[in-house]
């Protein structure tokens, strides 16, 4: 396994560029097989969550092709069993369901699990389906989704915390090819959303309203080849930011979608970081001595869980008290106890983080348990004296194409290495 080894304390400096958006690419890669014709997708990070997802369409009979960001999917002939051994590897692998259902009418996925995060149910996507007339049966560990043909039908998706991105993603992908008019209610309103919205049009797909509450999807009979350009990953703009911010430096974020971002620069403003547009790019540096912040994560345009771990980090240099309340997941803050490894002062109170920032972080061996909390570990140890040893960073490579050589171009001291034993 690898490990980073960051020698903290040096302030970031430079311009670096974001990659597609994740989150955005892995469904978009699914609908791909709504259709027999080929799919050109462009700015799909390399990563590995995106390569499992590639291996997920091969497996499906789907031919693809990826380089230099660009992947072409081919879907001609395809089935609708998607095994256990693919699937686990990630919770992502859940959005073919939808795809495969619309397409095939039936569908066959092994159920992707928990993690470390929380339980991640999917019974709102499974309640979707049944919706469109699906029958649902789960069985062995899998789920089967069944249908002779499926109905438009108006439905509500809101769950426990709210909307769920996944679930919007995968009903409005089996709407499209529905007989008569869907209606979402509740709906996710994440930009991720929007680009597969943006994606199914162009496909040919009728859908109206996605960004807001309510989408409305009428379904057409057949969906044709299409190409896109995924979005930039605000989460990864978000991270690095951050990071900028906790070296106390000064950094250009180039690929980057301000408008996607509102809630996490209003919460770096608050904590006395500048964001300033320059032309396309984002400018970010301190204004000063950071500040303490209050922050709840909600589904978006709220401030989004996929950064509460590295504001985290930010927040335990800033001298007070924050208090950083995750609404989303049940399980969000396994990165408190390696953070004070570090030195930060973090108690956990229910689904509160209390934050006695102001600390000094110095470096220490620490371990990284999902994606967003080893981007927070990195952050950290880059703001930290001495040296810190991020282990376990196949969590990183998930999300983050990269990073320790964007990083490095940034004039931070970091290095992979093979983790000792
Ligand atoms: N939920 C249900 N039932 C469902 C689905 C979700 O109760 O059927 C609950 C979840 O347990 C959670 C909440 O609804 O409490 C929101 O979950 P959501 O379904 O929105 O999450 P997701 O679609 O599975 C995506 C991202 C996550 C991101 C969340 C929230 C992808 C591949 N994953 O997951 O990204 O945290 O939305 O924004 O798009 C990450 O990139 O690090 C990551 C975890």
């Amino acid at each position: 396994m690898e490990s980073f080894l960051i020698k903290g304390g040096v302030p970031l400096h430079g311009t670096v560029a974001i990659g597609g958006s994740k989150n955005a690419a892995l469904p978009i890669m699914a609908a791909a097989l709504l259709t027999d014709e080929p799919c050109v997708i462009r700015g799909v990070p390399h990563l590995s969550d995106t390569e499992f997802m590639a291996q997920i369409l091969e497996s499906l009979g789907a031919r693809v092709k990826f380089a230099d960001g660009t992947l072409t999917v081919c879907a001609r002939k395809i089935h609708g069993y998607a095994d256990y051994e693919l699937v686990r590897k990630m919770r992502g692998s859940i959005c073919i369901a939808g795809p495969l259902l619309a397409r095939l009418r039936r569908a066959r996925v092994s159920l992707p699990g928990g993690c470390i995060i929380g339980a991640r149910p999917i019974n709102l996507h499974l309640k979707g389906f049944a919706a469109l007339g699906a029958t649902i049966q789960i069985a062995g560990g899998y789920v089967a989704a069944t249908a002779k043909k499926l109905t438009g039908a108006t439905m509500f998706l809101g769950g426990r915390a709210g909307s769920t991105v996944l679930g919007t993603a995968n009903v409005m992908m089996a709407a499209t090819l529905a007989e008569g008019v869907t209606v979402i209610e509740s709906a996710a309103c994440e930009p991720e959303v929007v680009d597969l919205a943006n994606f199914l049009q162009v496909m040919g797909a009728n859908i109206s309203g996605a960004g807001s509450p309510t989408i409305t999807i009428t379904g057409v009979k057949k969906l044709h080849g299409a190409e896109h350009q995924v979005i930039p990953d605000r989460i990864e703009a978000a991270t690095f930011a951050i990071a900028a911010a906790a070296t106390d430096g000064e950094i250009t974020l180039k690929n980057v979608r301000a408008d996607h971002l509102r809630a996490v620069i209003d919460k770096l403003n608050e904590a006395n970081v500048s964001v300033q547009r320059r032309g396309e790019a984002l400018v970010v540096k301190r204004r000063g001595k950071l500040k303490p912040v209050d922050i709840t994560t909600l589904p978006y345009s709220g401030f989004p869980t996929d950064v509460q771990a590295q504001m985290m980090s930010l927040l335990a240099l800033a001298p007070g008290i924050s208090i950083i309340t995750e609404r989303i997941f049940e399980a969000r803050f396994m990165h408190v106890s390696e953070l004070a490894r570090l030195g930060a002062d973090i108690e956990i109170e229910g689904p509160s983080a209390i934050v006695k920032g102001g600390k000094p972080l110095s470096g220490a061996p620490v371990m990284a348990s999902d994606l967003r909390a080893s981007a927070a570990l990195v952050i950290a140890g880059l703001a930290a004296k001495g040296e810190t040893q991020v282990n376990r960073i196949y969590h990183l490579d998930r999300g983050y194409e990269k990073m320790d050589a964007k990083l490095r171009k940034l004039g931070a001291r970091i290095r992979r290495i093979q983790e000792k034993t």
